[in-house]
């Protein structure tokens, strides 16, 4: 498994593996865990040659968010890497990412308000940015993304869209553990009593999913039955819970196929996020 850290390297590299056939491309911030692993498999499944980036990309922290204390087990994910397959891992560092007199973003229209864009300022254009900038390294003809962070991946397919991006976006479903909790490298911050309390998010959504199966479609009778399985858990402060059209992110009134139903709440200090798409 080839390492790089510089982009000319990582594009000359990526070069020869599209030589060979299909390029995928896995983003990631490291703190690997089988979510981001489901996405690496779908691409060696699917590719002649699958890449990973982990990079703790600065720019999609807010002041006063984890950015210190992101998790960092670079050894730890290198070794998930190699072991899956990867043919190569782009290990930038801040200052190759974002050198001195660094000025160009891609902010997203009308997203900046919608969903995670309201609580963290930036994150959305953050996200964009790197991705574009890993999307111009790597040039993989498919981007592997999880609809654990669905918002995401809509900001994502507008810009692939709007910037006639050559990339075809797959998006891979939510890796949960046995009891519910989707997978997330910040679950490591909760303790014992903060992931309990972190359980009421998926039994909302799901308990939300069920109405919908009975017949239920008004959003706010829908929101209603969830928000109060979330207020029921002391543990747990509610940042959002919305039905929104998954591609807008804007909400809906009434609840259809495919309406994206999207939560985020406080456990002590750790911020999660969790959704489902009704179907
Ligand atoms: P990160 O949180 O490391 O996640 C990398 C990818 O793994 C994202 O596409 C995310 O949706 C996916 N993922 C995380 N947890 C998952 C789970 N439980 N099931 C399925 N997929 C999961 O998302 C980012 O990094 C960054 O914003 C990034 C896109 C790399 C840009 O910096």
């Amino acid at each position: 498994m080839e390492i790089h850290e510089l982009p000319a390297a990582m594009s000359a590299c990526c070069r020869r593996l599209r030589a060979r056939g299909s390029l995928g491309l896995v983003p990631t911030m490291g703190a690997l865990h089988a979510g981001h692993m489901s996405l690496i498999a779908a691409s060696r499944g699917r590719d002649a040659a699958s890449v990973a980036s982990i990079f703790v990309n600065p720019t999609q922290f807010g002041p006063g968010e984890d950015y210190h204390r992101y998790p960092r087990p670079r050894e730890a994910d290198l070794a998930m890497l190699e072991q899956a397959g990867v043919a190569a891992v782009f290990l930038p560092t801040p200052a190759v990412m974002y050198p001195d007199g660094y000025a160009s973003y891609v902010e997203v229209e009308g997203y900046r308000d919608r969903l995670c864009g309201r609580s963290r300022p930036g994150h959305f254009r953050g996200v964009a940015t790197v991705v574009l900038k890993l999307q111009q390294i790597v040039q993989p003809q498919r981007a592997y993304f999880g609809q654990k962070d669905a918002a995401q991946v809509a900001v994502l397919r507008r810009m692939f869209r709007d910037l006639n991006c050559d990339v075809e976006m797959v998006v891979c479903p939510i890796v949960r553990e046995p009891d519910g909790l989707a997978l997330s490298s910040r679950n490591q911050y909760l303790s014992p009593a903060e992931r309990q309390s972190a359980l009421a998010l998926s039994r909302a959504l799901h308990a939300i999913a069920q109405a919908y199966s009975a017949g239920q479609h008004a959003a706010a009778s829908l929101l209603a039955s969830g928000r109060k399985i979330l207020a029921a858990e002391a543990g747990l402060r509610l940042d959002y819970l919305e039905a929104v059209h998954a591609e807008t992110l804007l909400p809906v009134e009434n609840a259809e196929h495919g309406t994206l139903i999207a939560a985020a709440a406080w456990a002590g200090s750790t911020r999660l996020i969790d959704n489902c798409l009704l179907d």
